[in-house]
């Protein structure tokens, strides 16, 4: 990094002016400084007081998803196009400096959820700047940060252990499980979703940043959705499959419905988590190749469901009703026993929100295929009632299982909103 005259006559002019687009990705350029730098300098930084500046093109309402309210973002909201998951692990056994973590992630978060760059942006070109500058002038777009726990947060280290939840519980193996290490578990699990990759990144890698010192990447991915097109707004999008995939999922506008399914409740007997709810994550890999060369038949039978419409096999529209009772001529059950949907539905008393996003993470090197397929995401009122059993019927027989394998897993207790002032995990810390 340079200090020279040059760059010091254009740190005052920054001084005399306000601070532009332009000023701030120059600023940007001595970045690389930050790696020197240990934790107390991120939190200085970071801690500084005063007005965080709002480079970002001036957001209007509808692009920006408040941080702060009863439940968190990025649940019952509707998905975005573009995911950007996170897990960390803590470095710390510091409870104190778990909360300073977490106070400090809530401000970024607030922040980044209106477009604003994080912290004060420092004029001092001996420091690095506080924001790493890629989504100065993107809009919000719709981001939404959800900040969970796992079940590794309530072992010995911070003195938690009584408060773990009964329903974050470890996941049991399911049948045909061949999970790996490295896209497994996580002290913390973070959920970013935009509608801009750029700034879903952008948002895991400041709180990354803000954690030097106290927790560190586990493991991450990336995720899209299909977007736009001939399709009209909110239309279900299509999986690597080729099938449409959220029909099945519960109204999120129903509340009654959502404080039963989503919602943990202060009578489940664990009342700091009450408006919080349970994320199950699952990387599944999708057969893709072996996918495309099974007929439409088969595939439509795989999830009792027609490809083109996303109707139930024999009807004719999406939202059809799904009667696993319906025969053909011959007798035989319509929608196959065996199908991913008459299995995942049962007889309907069980319910889960899935929130997944389609992954494609380039190739699988040993095979020469894609390592594509489905970061599924859900999130439950109690796992032991929800996921584990719908996942172990799955596990069993789902006629989907051809084309699948989950190969990484992790849950996380999704804490309850967090309300201005406060901070993530304040009804637990
Ligand atoms: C790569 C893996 C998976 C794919 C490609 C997939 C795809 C689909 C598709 C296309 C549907 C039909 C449309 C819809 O209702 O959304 C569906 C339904 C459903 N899936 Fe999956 N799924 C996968 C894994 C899972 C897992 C792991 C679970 C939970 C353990 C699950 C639970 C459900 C449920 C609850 C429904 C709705 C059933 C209903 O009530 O109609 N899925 N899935």
């Amino acid at each position: 990094m340079t200090t020279d005259n040059k760059n010091n006559q254009a740190g005052d002019s920054i001084l005399e002016k306000p601070i532009s687009r332009r000023d701030i990705l120059r600023l940007a350029g001595v970045g690389g400084a930050g790696l020197l730098l240990g934790a107390s300098g991120v939190g200085a930084i970071f801690g500084a007081k005063g007005s965080s500046a709002s480079v970002a093109a001036k957001a209007s309402s509808e692009d920006r998803i408040e941080f702060y309210g009863k439940h968190q973002a990025g649940i019952t909201t509707p998905a975005q196009d573009f995911l950007m998951f996170a897990a960390f692990d803590l470095t710390t056994n510091s409870i104190d400096d778990v909360r300073k973590l977490f106070k400090a992630w809530t401000e970024a978060s607030a922040s980044m959820a209106k477009g604003e760059m994080i912290g004060e942006v420092n004029d001092n070109l001996n420091l690095p700047p506080a924001d790493t500058g890629e989504a100065a002038g993107l809009n919000p777009s719709k981001t939404t940060i959800t900040f969970g726990v796992g079940p590794s947060f309530f072992d010995s280290r911070f003195g938690l252990a009584s408060k773990r939840p009964a329903a974050l519980v470890d996941l049991p193996a399911f049948g045909g499980d061949e999970l790996r290490e490295e896209w497994c578990g996580g002290d913390i699990g973070v959920q970013v979703n935009a509608n801009d990759m750029q700034t879903a990144f952008h948002a895991i890698r400041n709180l990354a940043r803000i954690a030097r010192g106290k927790a560190v990447l586990r493991w991450t991915q990336e995720g899209f959705q299909r977007t736009g097109g001939a399709d009209p707004k909110g239309a279900t999008p299509r999986n690597l499959m080729g099938f449409k995939d959220g029909t099945g999922n519960p109204d999120t506008k129903d509340e009654a419905l959502m404080n039963d399914v989503v919602w943990a409740q202060s009578g489940d007997g664990t009342p700091w988590m009450a408006g919080g709810s349970y994320m199950v994550v699952r990387r599944i890999r999708i057969r893709v190749e072996v996918w495309d060369r099974s007929t439409l038949g088969d595939q439509e039978a795989t999830f009792g469901r027609h490809r083109d419409s996303g109707a139930p096999i024999g009807s004719k529209n999406e939202f059809d009703s799904v009667d696993l009772a319906k025969k053909d001529e011959k007798g035989k059950p319509l929608i196959p026993v065996n199908s991913h949907v008459a299995l995942a539905r049962g007889n309907g008393s069980v319910k889960i929100l899935r929130r997944s996003y389609s992954y494609s993470s380039g190739m699988d090197n040993r095979t020469g295929q894609f390592d594509a397929g489905l970061l599924f995401i859900c999130y439950n009122r109690d796992t032991r009632k929800q996921f584990i059993p719908m996942q172990q019927k799955l596990g069993q027989m789902d006629a989907l299982n051809e084309y699948i394998v989950h190969n990484g897993s992790a849950v996380f207790a999704c804490f309850p909103g967090v309300r201005e002032g406060g901070y993530i995990g304040d009804t637990l810390l």
